[in-house]
């Protein structure tokens, strides 16, 4: 079964709209994973607008199951991650001021950059995983920076969806088809929801794990926390 991953981000910006300690972060990961998350991720930014790098090691002693930490890898960056040994890094070229993560690596490009990177989060005994479109050239360019895994844009899925849902997942049976037979598990995150995630689920054979924030944590305010985390495992079964 595909693994949810619960991402916290929009907690620690309702936390950090007031100052002080509620909602608490730690907590709310704690009964995520109580509920049935199979994972926590976070994201710091460096303007730490939403979760705080002091969050980082509280989380790490708190979470039982997976805790995947995202981001550019900025030197601070993963001279952090290599502290704090989460279970999985996911690597993100987002520029500083991004209101979201908005692209994937170009993996042609950047092939030698993040192989370097990735040799150290490896050595250092923690997943790595890199954000990418779902694009064939760059999921083969993805298997020569080493990496474990590749977590697919799902933006383009998600606007597509509505409009022809079919079309819209296209360009990420390939990309899965090619990630899989390279040798790299498969993570999708970003945009995916009640709506678009089960049709996702069920044609991407071999994804490992879906990273959700945004809508999850909307979904909340009206169905509770624990209501909607079952609602997104359902979707998965
Ligand atoms: N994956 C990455 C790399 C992200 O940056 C985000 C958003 O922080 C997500 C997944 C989750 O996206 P959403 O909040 O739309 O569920």
């Amino acid at each position: 079964m595909t693994r949810l991953s619960v991402n916290i981000n929009k907690v620690a910006t309702l936390r950090n709209a007031r100052g002080g300690s509620i909602p608490d972060v730690q907590r709310f990961a704690a009964d995520c994973e109580r509920y049935g998350a199979q994972g926590i991720t976070v994201h710091p930014r460096p303007d730490e607008r939403h979760i705080k790098y002091s969050d980082l090691l509280p989380l790490k002693n708190i979470v039982q199951t997976e805790l995947n930490i995202e981001g550019y890898p900025s030197e601070h960056f993963i001279n952090i991650v290599l502290d704090i040994k989460p279970h999985q890094v996911t690597l993100v070229p987002d520029a500083p001021d991004a209101i979201t993560s908005n692209a994937g690596w170009n993996t042609v490009e950047h092939q030698h950059f993040l192989h370097d990177i990735i040799i150290r989060f490896k050595n250092a005994g923690i997943r790595t995983s890199i954000f990418i479109d779902p694009i064939t050239e760059r999921i083969v360019h993805a298997q020569q920076t080493g990496t474990d895994c590749v977590e697919l844009y799902t933006e383009a899925y998600a606007v597509n969806y509505s409009i022809n849902r079919e079309k819209a997942i296209e360009n990420y049976v390939q990309a899965a088809a090619t990630a899989h037979a390279h040798g790299l598990f498969i993570n999708a995150g970003h945009d995916l929801n009640l709506e678009n995630l089960k049709f996702f689920n069920e044609r991407i054979p071999h994804l490992d794990e879906v990273s959700i924030g945004h809508a999850l944590i909307c979904d909340a305010l009206y169905y509770g926390i624990e209501n909607t985390i079952q609602m997104y495992l359902q979707q998965l079964k």
